[in-house]
């Protein structure tokens, strides 16, 4: 039995890690296709590399482009090498891109397609990544959800109930299993930074960095909490891209705010285990500081992960410079959570897939989920 897993985006790579081993540890082949979507070393390739990957067994180098390209792209490539495998399954995870085009080619090839983080809504159509969710799920037969209110809508939505299983997060599933390994990295003592003492910030969806004066707005924020405490910016392309455009970095402000390239694994989840403070318009950022303790600011209007907020690890703010400062100060002064971990986000997301698929397609099943 074949379930081929596709992944094409940085956000991608720590999902499909454990799920291809549980798959594989179940008795499944579980090869991989990357899209290309991302493909430079720091947003592909140290992900293979640091949570030891299998390389995919083929990479359709679609590389950037706009979003309608990059989805035809994918579909383009993904067909020949979907007939001549025939795989059992085709598992997608997460929301970007790649994840969609490879579902739409799946089901137009009669193929069942599998869904990791499946249901979570935002409910703003304007963001690429929700119409990519709202999509694929429309065509998945297995919805593997990690929140409650992922459950929620695709009931409402019409998912048959059986089609629908509450796993947890295999996002939290590599967190847990490299957090060790993280830590003794000191990657935030490398860089001169004390531990809980200092902000971390990721910035990179188009609602946010390509409107220019949104983009200004929230970069002032960072310089202005810069002046109280260290904050480290870890630069996606596609902002460093805005900032060089606007020349924001001539800003008096700007100046204050440490900037590095985007991390590795690794190196990320040791800077933020250790922050006091992390800002972000991420999605799975949202969810592993909810893990660590560590209070999570998200610029964004909504947020399609609502656990995060009702257990108050994470909190919403918009693009006000005065209001994400005036939010960074109150969480600063409350400190790091002492909330507790949503259900099922233990470690153990994965190996639940694995066995719900062995169990439906008849393979042996090896544990008790
Ligand atoms: C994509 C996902 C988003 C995810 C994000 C994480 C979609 C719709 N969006 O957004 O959900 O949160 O990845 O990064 O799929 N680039 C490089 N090197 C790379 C890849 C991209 O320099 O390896 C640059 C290119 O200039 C490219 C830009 O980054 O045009 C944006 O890349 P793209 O894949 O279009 O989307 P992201 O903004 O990364």
């Amino acid at each position: 039995m074949e379930v081929l897993a596709v992944a094409g985006a940085r956000p991608n790579f720590m999902k499909i890690a454990p799920v291809v081993r549980a798959l594989s540890a179940a008795g499944f082949a579980a090869p991989i296709v990357h899209t290309g979507q991302h493909y430079d070393q720091k947003m592909s390739g140290s992900f293979f590399d640091e949570l030891e990957i299998p390389a995919p067994a083929v990479n359709l180098e679609v590389g950037s482009g706009s979003h309608v390209a990059q989805i035809a792209e994918v579909m383009k490539r993904l067909e020949p090498v979907l007939a001549q495998r025939r795989p059992d399954v085709v598992l997608v995870v997460g929301d970007v891109n790649s994840t969609l085009a490879a579902a739409v080619a799946a089901c137009k090839m009669n193929l069942p397609v599998a869904h990791v983080e499946a249901g979570l809504r935002s409910f703003d159509r304007t963001m690429p990544e929700e119409t990519n969710r709202i999509l694929t799920d429309s065509i998945s037969r297995w919805l593997f959800t990690s929140e409650p209110s992922a459950d929620e809508n695709l009931r409402r939505e019409g998912v048959p109930a059986a089609w629908i299983h509450p796993v947890g997060n295999v996002m939290i599933d590599t967190l847990l299993r490299h957090r060790e390994r993280a830590r003794a990295a000191r990657r935030p003592a490398s860089l001169g930074l004390a531990s809980g003492a200092y902000a971390l910030m990721t910035l990179h969806r188009p609602s946010n960095v390509d409107d220019p004066e949104r983009l200004e707005s929230i970069l002032h924020a960072a310089g202005e909490i810069a002046a109280e405490l260290p904050v480290l910016f870890l630069v996606h392309p596609r902002t460093a891209a805005r900032i060089e455009e606007h020349r924001l970095a001539e800003r008096n402000w700007f100046k204050n705010i440490r900037r590095l390239e985007p991390q590795g694994y690794l190196a990320m989840l040791g800077l933020m285990d250790e922050a006091a403070l992390v800002l972000t318009d991420s999605g799975g950022v949202q969810e592993e500081t909810t893990v660590l303790g560590v209070p999570c600011l998200t610029i964004r209007e909504n947020t399609e992960r609502p656990i995060t907020l009702q257990i108050g690890s994470n909190r919403l703010v918009g693009g006000r410079s005065g209001e994400i400062v005036d939010a960074a100060r109150e969480a600063l002064r409350r400190g790091r959570g002492a909330w507790t971990t949503p259900a099922r986000w233990d470690g153990r997301a994965s190996e639940r897939i694995a066995n719900v698929l062995a169990t439906e397609l008849g393979i042996a099943r090896r544990r008790a989920a």
